[in-house]
């Protein structure tokens, strides 16, 4: 986890920045200088600062979603139709892309495989310029679904059932039969964790 802090600082693409330079800027700021000592006796320094966002990024996992309440046991915690949903997210295809304990966040995959999705970013090949990662995006996680709508990395899509209808078409090159897609986004509501009260006050 801290070893992933430093990253994004000094990434020209990300903040371009130096863990330094970070720490001379916070030293500069009265209130960072006081919140600081009050936790770490030794104030501000970069350990201390990876330290600090380390601990924040721990509570952005959000745990306890009634699916895994049902994984550990719990029969009740999910719907008949959630239940349908999550067995046709195997049987479908989705977990081929979206899986692990995130149900996604593993890989990166072209977005369209099967039919054209008309982006207009080229995706991982802005960044790597390879021809094979062109319209190439991260399989985002699928935690939390419910909660982040507008969809897809250009927010083209604002319910669900759209975009698990678009999935459908243009990742697995398939049709849903009716009922099944409301079973899916049943079973996609399911991954709605318990938000911490430290981020729900915010
Ligand atoms: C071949 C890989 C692949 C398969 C199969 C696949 N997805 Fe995706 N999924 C992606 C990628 C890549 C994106 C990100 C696209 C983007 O950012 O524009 C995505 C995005 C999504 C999103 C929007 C996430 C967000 O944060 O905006 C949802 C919801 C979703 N997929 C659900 C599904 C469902 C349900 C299925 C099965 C019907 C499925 N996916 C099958 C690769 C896949």
């Amino acid at each position: 986890m801290k070893e992933q802090v430093y990253g994004p600082i000094d990434n020209p693409v990300e903040m371009g920045y130096s863990i330094a330079a970070v720490t001379e800027t916070l030293k500069k700021n009265k209130i960072y200088l006081q919140q600081f000592t009050d936790i770490y006796p030794d104030g501000i320094t970069s350990e201390n600062i990876v330290d600090a966002i380390a601990e924040f990024e721990k509570v952005l996992i959000i745990p306890n979603s009634p699916f895994d309440k049902y994984l550990k046991g719990d029969n009740k915690a999910i719907s008949q139709k959630a239940k349908e949903g999550y067995l046709l997210f195997v049987s479908k295809g989705c977990v081929i892309c979206h899986h692990g304990v995130n149900i996604g966040g593993n890989l990166y995959n072209k977005f369209g495989i099967y039919k054209d999705v008309n982006s207009s970013s080229l995706g991982r090949y802005n960044i790597t310029k390879r021809e094979e990662d062109k319209y190439v995006f991260k399989v985002p996680s699928l935690r939390n679904i419910a909660l982040i709508a507008p969809y897809m990395h250009d927010g083209r899509m604002s319910t669900l059932k759209d975009a698990v209808e678009f999935m459908t078409e243009h990742q697995l090159g398939r049709y849903m039969e009716p009922g099944e897609t409301d079973a899916i986004v049943a079973f996609l509501k399911s991954l709605t964790g318990e938000v911490p009260e430290i981020v729900r006050s915010k």
